[in-house]
């Protein structure tokens, strides 16, 4: 069965064509810049860009996998959550689609398809395990019964860790999106010249709060800066690293006691802060000494893309799972806890 993705939620529009039997034939994205200049995603421009963007892109990966429309089995695409007008470009069109070439669509959960990208991998991990879910919008640890089986065992009381990074880098003047941003800083900073709080590790649970991290870095920035207001290049640094071992070491100690909790003894990490190499690093470590196995996707497949979709959607197209009639509602609340298991 060859299906193709449409990922549209936020900023990225991501299109791909995963077939059940030979994998992953195409898949591109095309990332927005536009946002850059008012330092975050502005939903209106958004949503005009992926009406810009869509239909060029599913044409080329449509060339790329040699493939003409009407060879396709199904259509996915992003319905949640995520930025509702951003979200209905992606729907109108894949329901479009699916009308005009009578081809069965679904709607896909992005974070089921964050949450399942590891998958693309040749290191698949098996079910059941424990996954780090970790972006611009969620920080939640999920355990993972099988596919579809899904219950959140903590999640954030305040701000997700993409947003603490992408605040955190607003406040150095790092530009966005400020994940990558502060990772390349925090490599030349220098260790233990700051130490910031891990917030909510010394208690027990599994639920995180990063706002406090936002303030933290905002009261060190104040004092560092010189009278005319700047701060110097190597105290950037120096914060940036600060930064990103509290929030790396936060999520790490989480997912070792998530995975002690729930029994499991695999971890997989997800999501656009699954990209950052010092998270991978420190939960390599951890889990090496505890013998757990460490899973994620490639750097790529760990930002928001179209092949993530095309997989999840695939899975439960071939399942048997389809929309019924071409309305197309989307639902930019929407919990992973309500979707079904995957027969
Ligand atoms: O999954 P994603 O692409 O979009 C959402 O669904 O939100 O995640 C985007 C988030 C942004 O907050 C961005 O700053 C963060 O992921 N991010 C990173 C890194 N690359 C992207 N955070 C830390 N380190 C990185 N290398
Ligand atoms: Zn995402």
């Amino acid at each position: 069965m060859k299906v193709l993705g449409i990922e549209s939620s936020c900023d990225d529009t991501g299109i791909a064509i995963f077939d059940t039997n030979a994998g992953l034939l195409a898949h591109r994205l095309a990332s927005q810049t536009i946002h850059k200049k008012y330092g975050g995603v502005v939903p209106e421009l958004a949503a005009r860009d992926h009406i810009r963007t869509v239909l060029p892109l599913i044409e080329n990966v449509l060339e790329d996998a040699g493939l003409n429309g009407d060879e396709l089995d199904g259509i996915a695409f992003t319905q949640g959550p995520g930025l509702a007008g951003a979200l209905l470009v992606g729907a109108s069109l894949g329901q479009s689609l699916s009308f005009g070439w009578n081809i069965p669509s679904i709607g896909v959960h992005h974070m089921e398809g964050h949450l399942l990208a590891p998958m693309l991998e040749e290191n698949a991990p098996e079910f059941p395990f424990v996954a780090l879910l970790v972006s611009g919008g969620h920080s939640q640890l999920v355990d993972v019964a099988g596919p579809g089986q899904y219950k959140i065992l903590g999640t954030t009381l305040d701000d997700a860790v993409g947003e603490a990074f992408d605040k955190a880098a607003k406040l150095l003047d790092l530009g966005y999106p400020g994940g990558p941003a502060i990772a390349q800083r925090a490599k030349t900073g220098t260790p233990d010249r700051f130490t910031f709080p891990r917030p909510m590790t010394n208690r027990p649970g599994l639920d995180f709060s990063f706002s406090g991290l936002k303030t933290y870095t905002l009261t060190t920035a104040e004092k560092c800066r010189s009278e005319d207001g700047t701060i110097d290049d190597q105290t950037v640094d120096d914060i940036a690293h600060a930064f990103q071992e509290a929030a790396t070491h936060t999520l790490m100690i989480k997912s070792i006691r998530a995975l002690k909790s729930a029994g499991r003894k695999r971890l997989v990490i997800a999501g656009g802060v699954g990209a950052n190499r010092r998270l991978r690093e420190l939960l390599a470590e951890q889990c090496n000494a505890a013998g757990f196995d460490l899973f994620y996707p490639r750097i790529e497949f760990c930002t928001d893309n179209g092949a993530m979709i095309a997989y999840a959607g695939a899975l439960r197209l071939a399942a048997g799972e389809f929309l019924e009639g071409h309305r197309f509602d989307v639902r930019p609340r929407w919990s992973l806890e309500e979707l079904i298991a995957i027969q």
